[in-house]
């Protein structure tokens, strides 16, 4: 087991990392229980392979589970099934001093906390990630969103969850690709600020991928002490501390939009294409050299991630890549910041990209790949 606090003042909080903590919840979280019961909120696919150890174990503390089981997918952060969940908050009379339980992957992590953040302005709430995603990022340091017409995760608010309890034996069922595009998050570490971390990933995120548990327990640990370190710095991402979690995520986010946010690209698929084409775009500007640039993709291809537009299913060219770009949110002030790299592990904010220089870089990578 492993403790990571997340130091925030008043609103600090633990992490607790466990192998089959699941089936040992009531230890974790039997005080949080108002009259002996705790409300679940999950997704369909969830409720069938985890719910039932969650409540298996809290039942025989006696604690009853009220569940709420929405459709598993991204449409569930939408403004319909936020007000559905909060109408049933209400009707199991959820009150401000209650703790729901976000028993997911990031979208019941994001959908609750957005939830827990308006309801009687403002009631407590657990993450229980059970996606790799979840676990190493989202379910820690706050975000919580719905997505709007005009794109994603642009409603919602920063709000802390009172514990984070991460099982990673929940990987168990999780889909071989979802857990991929998880991984390109545990990447994300090592290339923002920890070379030694990605070397790791290189040897050993392969037995990661494979289930093993030790593999699996260290690096959600790395991640998560690398995320708390962050987000205790810099909580409003307004320090530019908490910018470099984004890494990738410009480019990826064009690249998603391309495949309109499809399952042709996962989240995590399209931050792992992103984060290879961040650097050989520094490689390119001659900020980090080729060999690390060329690591990196290396590494995305081996475990079988995207790292490059074609391997990103994206049909789009440089120019219209673009244009998604600028509809990012993270567009301040007419500039698009970018994050770029001097080398791996040495991760920066750049706020002086030249756009028709990106999609120039954009059209060639392509050119070179084939
Ligand atoms: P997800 O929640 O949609 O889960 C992926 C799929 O796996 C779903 O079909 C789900 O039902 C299924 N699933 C989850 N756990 C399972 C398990 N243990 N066994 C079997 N199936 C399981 O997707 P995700 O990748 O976890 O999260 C993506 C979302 O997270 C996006 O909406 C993204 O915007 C958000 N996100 C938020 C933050 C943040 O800081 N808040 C960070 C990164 C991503
Ligand atoms: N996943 C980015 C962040 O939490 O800031």
């Amino acid at each position: 087991m492993a403790l990571v606090r997340v130091a925030l003042g008043a609103r600090s909080y633990d992490i607790i990392i466990e192998e089959g903590s699941l089936d040992r919840a009531d230890a974790h979280l039997a005080g949080y229980a108002r009259k002996g019961r705790l409300v679940v909120v999950t997704d369909a696919n969830v409720a069938k392979a985890q719910l039932p150890r969650l409540t298996a174990s809290l039942n025989r503390a006696g604690i009853a589970v009220a569940p709420i089981i929405l459709p598993a997918g991204e449409q569930t952060k939408s403004w319909r099934h936020l007000e559905q969940l909060l109408d049933q908050l209400l009707a199991l009379e959820i009150e401000r001093g209650d703790h729901v339980v976000a028993l997911g992957g990031g979208v019941i992590g994001d959908l609750v906390g957005f939830a827990a953040s308006i309801l009687k302005r403002g009631c407590h709430f657990i993450q229980v990630p059970t996606t790799l995603l979840a676990q190493v990022d989202s379910s820690v340091g706050g975000k919580t969103a719905i997505n709007a017409k005009a794109g994603k995760n642009l409603i919602g608010s920063f709000y802390q969850p009172g514990l984070v309890l991460i099982d990673p034996s929940t990987l168990d069922s999780l889909p071989p690709r979802e857990t991929r595009a998880g991984y390109a998050e545990v990447v994300k570490y090592g290339l923002i600020d920890d070379p030694d971390f990605f070397a790791w990933c290189e040897t050993d995120g392969q037995r990661l991928l494979d289930g093993d548990g030790d593999a699996r327990e260290y690096a959600i640990e790395r991640s998560v002490q690398a995320k708390a370190a962050i987000v205790a710095d810099d909580e409003r991402e307004t320090s530019g501390r908490r910018a470099l979690l984004n890494l990738g995520h410009t480019f990826g986010h064009a690249l998603e939009a391309d495949t309109g946010f499809s399952d042709l690209l996962l989240h995590g698929e399209g931050v792992a294409a992103g984060m290879a084409l961040a650097f050989r775009y520094s490689a390119r500007l001659g900020l980090c050299p080729a060999a690390e640039a060329e690591r990196v993709t290396e590494h995305l291809k081996k475990v079988g991630l995207p790292h490059d537009l074609a391997s990103a299913h994206v049909k789009a060219d440089g120019a219209a890549l673009i244009a998604h770009m600028l509809h990012d949110k993270k567009m301040a002030a007419g500039t698009l910041p970018f994050l770029l790299a001097r080398g791996i592990g040495r991760t920066f904010l750049s706020k002086d990209v030249v756009l028709d220089d990106v999609a120039a870089f954009l059209d060639e990578d392509r050119a070179a790949a084939t």
